[in-house]
C-alpha cells in the first residue's frame, strides 16, 4: 500500500426518500454519477406505506444508512393546525396535503444531515412539479450551507426508463410500467395524477380513488358529528377529547366512508402548467368547513372578511413553498390572534359525498337572537335605521344627482 495515497472521504448526501420509483433509481444512480454516500430518510407524514419495508430496501439498493422519522405529531400540530386556522384552500379548493409536507419533510432531513455531518441534500422531484421548489426553497431557508441535488432533474430519464433502469440494476422497488398513477399521500389527503387523468375530460376511474367510497356505494343513513374547536383547534369529537392526530385519522375513515372529500380540479402550478389533479381529503374538508363556519359566529363582520382575503394569500404562500418565510410568519400571528376566539362546537352531516354543518355554538358567539328576531323580545332599535340608511347612501345619492345633471346639459 502507498501511505502517499490517502482515500479523499466521500461526499456524504442525505436523500428524501419515500420508496418509490424515484427516490429508489435516485440512491443507485447518485452513488454511481457523483461516487457519493447516500443517507436514505423517510419521513412519516402518515403515509400508508410500509415505511420499515422501504428502509429495508433503501439499503439493499445501496444506501449507507436508513433511517424512519416519525414527525405525524409534529405534522399535526405545526403544519396542519396553522393551515386550518386559515381555512387554507389553494385556488378555493386543495386543502395542500402535499404542499404542507414539504418543509417538514425537508426540516427533519436537514436535522438529520446535519446531525451526521453530510454536506448535501438531495430530493426525487422532477422538474415540472411544485415540489421541487417547496424543499429547495425550505433546504436554503433552513441551513444555506447544504448543497442541493436534484437527480431526477438531471439524468434525463422517463418514467418507463426508470423502470428499466430499476429493472436492469435489480433495485427493489414496487413499482412496475402498469401502475399509473403517481400518487402522495399525508395525514391531510391523497393526491393523483397521471394515467387516464391527464385529459381533463375523462371522469377520474374509481380506482383513482382509496380513500373515498364512492357517494353512490356510501352509506344511505347519515352520520352525525360533533366537533369541539378551542381557539381554532380541534380539541373533542362527540364530546370526548382526543389528540389531533386521532381526530384526522378517524374523520379520514368516517367522512371517507361518506365519500366526502373528492376534489377534481384544474390546477395552476407555480411552474406555470396547469395540471389536473384527483385529491381526496376527507379530514381536511369536513374540519375546514366546520373551522370556517364556526368563524362566522364569534368574528365581526369587518374582522371575518378581511380574513378571508387574507387566507388566499396565505394559501397562495403555502402552495408556493414560502413556509418558512417572514411573511408566512407574520400572517401565522394574525391567525393565532385571530383564532383565540374560535371557541365552540360545530354539528355536522356527513351524507352522500358531502359534510354539511347542521349546527353550531360557542360561549363567545357574536350571534344575538334579540336582535335578528321578529318576534317578542325584538331588543333593536327600529328608529335607527332611517337615519342610518340616509348617511348610508348619501355618496351615491349626491353622485346620481350630479351624473343626471351632466346628462341633462348635454341633452341641451
Ligand atoms: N399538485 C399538488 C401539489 O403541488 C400535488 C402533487 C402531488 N404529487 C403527486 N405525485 N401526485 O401540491
Amino acid at each position: 500500500m502507498n501511505p502517499e495515497k490517502k482515500s479523499v472521504p466521500k461526499e456524504k448526501v442525505a436523500l428524501a426518500y419515500s420508496g418509490g420509483l424515484d427516490t429508489s433509481v435516485a440512491i443507485k444512480w447518485m452513488q454511481d454519477n457523483y461516487g457519493c454516500e447516500v443517507i436514505a430518510v423517510c419521513v412519516d407524514v402518515g403515509q400508508p406505506d410500509d415505511l420499515n419495508d422501504a428502509m429495508r430496501r433503501a439499503r439493499e439498493i445501496g444506501a449507507s444508512r436508513s433511517f424512519v422519522i416519525d414527525a405525524k405529531k409534529e405534522f399535526v400540530e405545526e403544519y396542519i393546525f396553522p393551515s386550518l386556522k386559515a381555512n387554507a384552500l389553494y385556488e378555493g379548493r386543495y386543502p395542500l396535503s402535499t404542499a404542507i409536507s414539504r418543509p417538514l419533510i425537508a426540516k427533519k432531513l436537514v436535522e438529520k444531515a446535519l446531525s451526521l455531518g453530510a454536506t448535501a441534500v438531495a430530493h426525487g422531484c422532477t422538474a415540472k412539479g411544485n415540489d421541487q421548489v417547496r424543499f429547495e426553497v425550505s433546504f436554503m431557508s433552513l441551513a444555506p450551507e447544504l448543497k442541493i441535488y436534484a437527480p431526477t432533474r438531471e439524468w434525463g430519464m422517463n418514467r418507463s426508463e426508470e423502470v428499466d433502469y430499476a429493472e436492469k440494476h435489480k433495485l427493489p422497488c414496487p413499482v412496475t410500467k402498469k401502475s399509473i398513477y403517481s400518487i402522495d399521500e399525508s395525514l391531510w389527503g391523497r393526491a393523483a395524477e397521471c394515467g387516464p387523468l391527464d385529459d381533463p375530460w375523462n371522469e377520474p376511474p374509481e380506482d383513482a380513488f382509496k380513500w373515498t367510497s364512492s357517494p353512490k356505494d356510501s352509506p344511505d343513513k347519515p352520520d352525525y358529528v360533533e366537533i369541539a374547536f378551542e381557539k381554532g383547534i380541534p380539541v373533542a369529537l362527540d364530546g370526548k377529547k382526543v389528540t389531533g392526530l386521532e381526530l384526522i385519522k378517524t374523520l379520514n375513515e368516517l367522512a371517507g366512508k361518506h365519500g366526502i372529500g373528492r376534489i377534481d380540479m384544474i390546477e395552476n402550478r407555480l411552474v406555470g402548467i396547469k395540471s389536473r389533479e384527483v385529491y381526496e381529503c376527507p379530514a381536511a374538508v369536513t374540519l375546514i368547513s366546520a373551522h370556517a363556519d364556526l368563524e362566522t359566529l364569534v368574528m365581526t363582520k369587518d374582522l371575518l372578511h378581511y380574513k378571508r382575503k387574507m387566507e388566499q394569500d396565505y394559501a397562495d404562500l403555502l402552495y408556493n413553498g414560502l413556509w418558512f418565510s417572514p411573511l408566512k410568519e407574520s400572517m401565522d400571528a394574525f391567525m393565532d390572534y385571530t383564532n383565540q376566539h374560535v371557541t365552540g362546537t360545530v354539528r355536522m352531516k356527513l351524507f352522500k359525498g358531502s359534510a354539511v354543518v347542521v349546527g353550531r355554538k360557542s360561549p363567545l358567539s357574536l350571534y344575538d337572537e334579540g336582535l335578528v328576531t321578529y318576534q317578542t323580545g325584538d331588543v333593536f332599535d327600529h328608529t335607527s335605521a332611517k337615519g342610518f340608511i340616509y348617511v348610508w347612501g348619501l355618496p351615491s345619492k349626491v353622485a346620481s344627482v350630479v351624473k343626471k345633471k351632466k346628462a341633462g346639459d348635454k341633452g341641451a
